[in-house]
């Protein structure tokens, strides 16, 4: 008989999911030499970790229209949602509840749309709530606030003790920053390669570069940025406008995209450009209501948006050679 994550940790509130004593000495690790080796996660041919260092910029909204743009072409396809502090994958695949055992004691993936997950947001107990007289459920504010040695517990546990059956690809979605999390699955894991999402905007960019400085420290290889919010595309008139790049339409602009801006810092590290995502409302609409953009307008080939991110998919997969069908 399969057990239940919260079963075996039937004691622990929602501050102490993992176990950690509450009182008395602190737990002891065993003392490593020199940093741990790094494995491949069990039953996972390929991870595609998707970064920026800016939070806000979209990458859970991208990670899981390319986790199911590869699940729809075929491939074996997982998303492993690594933000802690602020799970995001229950919500873009409309999933909740309390994840199942295996006879290893490996968590079971929760699956939507054909596309396995896992995510911190599926272990921590839900607070108990009322709907509001519409029906909706008052936001959870139970704050999960660990210290770092918590956090590399939780990513040990998610990284290696799930079962995700054979996988050809297991998308990372990662959280904003270059912090314990990123070095946590830098260090513990063979990583295939990372996609780096930014704005156009400076102060998202500058962040971007330096999240592909941290992968390049680390030895993975960078399979290419994202713009996402590249551009708006009016609903009614179809005109599309450059809202956050400095290279508008107007003719007071002092900046040219060939000297400033993501394609030309793509230039100037050698990063290949995937592509542009529209800022476009119902990316953001379909995202909220748990039904991503790929799965929302599946079989829609009119939408721009559909296309945009089926077509970052297909060169993400050629980079790592994964079997599209
Ligand atoms: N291309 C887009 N057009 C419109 N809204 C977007 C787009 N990309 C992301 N969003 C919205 O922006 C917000 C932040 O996106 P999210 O993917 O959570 O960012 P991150 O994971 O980087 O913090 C979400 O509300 C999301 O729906
Ligand atoms: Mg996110």
């Amino acid at each position: 008989m399969r057990r239940s994550f919260f079963s075996t940790l039937r004691v622990l509130q929602h501050d102490n999911p993992l176990g950690l004593p509450r009182s008395g000495t602190p737990p002891s690790f065993p003392r490593r030499r020199g940093l741990p080796e790094k494995r491949k996660i069990r039953d996972v041919n390929k991870v595609i970790a998707v970064s920026s260092a800016k939070g806000g910029v979209g990458k859970s909204t991208v990670a899981v229209n390319l986790a199911l743009s590869l699940a729809r072409r075929g491939i074996r396809t997982g998303i492993l949602d690594t933000d802690i502090f602020g799970p995001s994958i229950p919500t873009l695949l409309n999933l909740s509840g309390e994840p199942r055992l295996d006879e290893n004691n490996c968590l079971l993936p929760l699956t939507n749309y054909g596309l396995k997950s896992m995510s911190m947001g599926y272990l921590l107990p839900q607070a108990e709530a009322t709907p509001d007289s519409f029906g909706n459920l008052p936001m959870d504010t139970t704050p999960i606030s660990w210290r770092g040695l918590m956090v590399t517990k939780a990513m040990h546990q998610l990284l290696h003790s799930v079962s995700w059956g054979p996988l050809d690809v297991l998308v990372l979605d990662l959280p904003p920053g270059t912090g314990d999390v990123q070095l946590t699955i830098n260090q513990e894991v063979v990583v295939d390669g990372a996609v780096i999402v930014t704005t156009p905007q400076d102060i998202a960019l500058r962040d971007a570069v330096r999240g592909y400085g941290m992968f390049r420290k680390m030895d993975v290889p960078v399979l290419g940025m994202v713009r996402n919010m590249a551009y708006f595309a009016c609903p009614n008139c179809g005109h599309e406008t450059k809202i956050f790049s400095h290279n508008s339409s107007s003719s007071s602009s002092t900046h040219d995209e060939n000297d400033w801006g993501v394609l030309a810092e793509c230039r100037r590290h050698g990063i290949d450009f995937l592509g542009d995502i529209p800022l476009d409302a119902r990316v953001c609409e379909d995202a909220d209501r748990g039904m991503p953009t790929v799965v929302a307008e599946e079989g829609d080939d009119s939408s721009a948006r559909r296309r945009a991110f089926l077509a970052i998919a297909d060169k993400v997969a050629a980079s790592v050679g994964l079997p599209v069908k």
